[in-house]
């Protein structure tokens, strides 16, 4: 019988929750609130829907394959960040089936057997999957205050190391690792190492310190910055992000990329969002409100710590004895699911007004 590469057994595979409707039925629940996932609770730009439905106009054009460069997109995107000062061209630009494809293109383009690739633990769980899939060796550094210890992270550099993974804000902890604290990093590494830089959360981000690592790609840098449509954008379903780095790197990930991985309605939408920066507006406003109101409701819960979040979700360390087992089975029979990210931690995503509410009000009820 054939097996798979010993180093894709090693692979724990992800396990994906039941669809909702399931769950509401499995529990005999009316209404369940999906709080684990980090998704957009508003959805995405009504000219998105418009331009869908313009596209579904003429249905035969679902039976052409995509534009395989993403050309209206890109130049979308040349557009939106030329408004902020910045000049990319379209080969400086790769999309991907989420940012997700664009991690895992990266590593192919990268990393071989025995190569290395430094990451943060916990972050976003992908980057080591995306290693060890390739034969190449994960090296996890774990937090420190609860952001990348960018300093212990350049101690674990070796002549082997191809990659480092920077999530920021980080994933699962909403954390974020500043300006200074990336620019002497920044500084410290040695110039052939690739810094992935993923900012999957960049639009909700507040705080001025917050790197802008665009400087280090203007700079000519060994860095590739991933951004996201699923998220700020409300566009998970469709599968779209994108990276940005210099035209040599775009050009070898290019190499290996499927030439036609983001689809037709995924590049539609996504230039239709990106041109309504007030429905942008509208999702960050609701975020704010989301996190003042959850803020000011954890602060009255005596023994139970979260951190405070550069996202759309807030990590909450629960009281000792309490696991998040135990947190995630309860919540789900009272209509909330979030997802456990440790034994003792949940992860929440910040939803509409109404969900939050549930959130706290089932939340309260488990630590009585
Ligand atoms: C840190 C981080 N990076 C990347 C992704 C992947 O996003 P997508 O593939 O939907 O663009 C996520 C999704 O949760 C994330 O949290």
């Amino acid at each position: 019988m054939i097996k798979p590469l010993p180093y894709i057994e090693k692979i724990q595979p992800y396990i994906p929750g039941k669809p909702i409707k399931e769950v509401e039925r499995e529990l005999g629940i009316k209404r369940c609130y999906k709080l684990a996932s980090n998704e957009n609770p508003l959805g995405p730009s009504p000219r998105v829907v418009e331009a869908i439905k313009d596209f579904l106009s003429t249905p035969e054009e679902l039976a052409r394959y995509p534009e395989g460069s993403g050309y209206y997109l890109k130049d979308a995107l040349c557009e939106a960040f030329e408004k902020r000062g910045i000049k990319l061209t379209h080969d400086e630009i790769i999309l991907g089936n989420g940012s997700n494809e664009l991690i895992d293109i990266a590593v192919k383009t990268y990393i071989g057997p025995g190569d290395e690739a430094i990451m943060a633990k916990p972050s976003f769980i992908v980057y080591s999957m995306s290693v060890t899939s390739q034969g190449g060796i994960p090296k996890e550094v774990s937090l420190k205050d609860w952001k990348h210890d960018l300093e212990g992270m350049l101690k674990e550099v070796t002549d082997r190391t191809k990659i480092i993974f920077i999530s920021n804000p980080n994933n699962p902890t909403g954390t974020m690792n500043d300006k200074t604290e990336f620019a002497t990093f920044m500084e410290a590494l040695p110039e052939n190492i690739l810094v992935i830089m993923d900012e999957a959360y960049y639009e909700y981000v507040t705080s001025s310190e917050y790197p802008n690592s665009l400087d280090y790609f203007l700079k000519g840098r060994d860095i590739l910055i991933l951004r996201t449509f699923s998220k700020a954008y409300g566009l998970a379903s469709l599968r779209i992000g994108y990276g940005i780095g210099r035209k040599d790197i775009v050009k070898d990930m290019n190499r290996i990329r499927e030439p036609f991985n983001t689809n037709t309605i995924a590049q539609i939408a996504a230039e239709a969002a990106l041109k309504d920066e007030i429905h942008l507006k509208k999702v960050i406003e609701l975020n704010e409100q989301g996190k003042k109101y959850l803020y000011s409701e954890l602060n009255k819960i005596s023994n139970i710590a979260y951190l405070p979040t550069e996202t759309n979700f807030i990590y909450i360390k629960l009281p000792q004895g309490k696991s998040s087992k135990d947190a995630f089975e309860f919540l789900i029979k009272e209509g909330v699911i979030v997802r456990p990210v440790g034994p003792e931690e949940i992860r929440v995503t910040i939803g509409l007004p109404e969900e939050n509410e549930a959130f706290i009000s089932a939340f309260n009820k488990f630590l009585k």
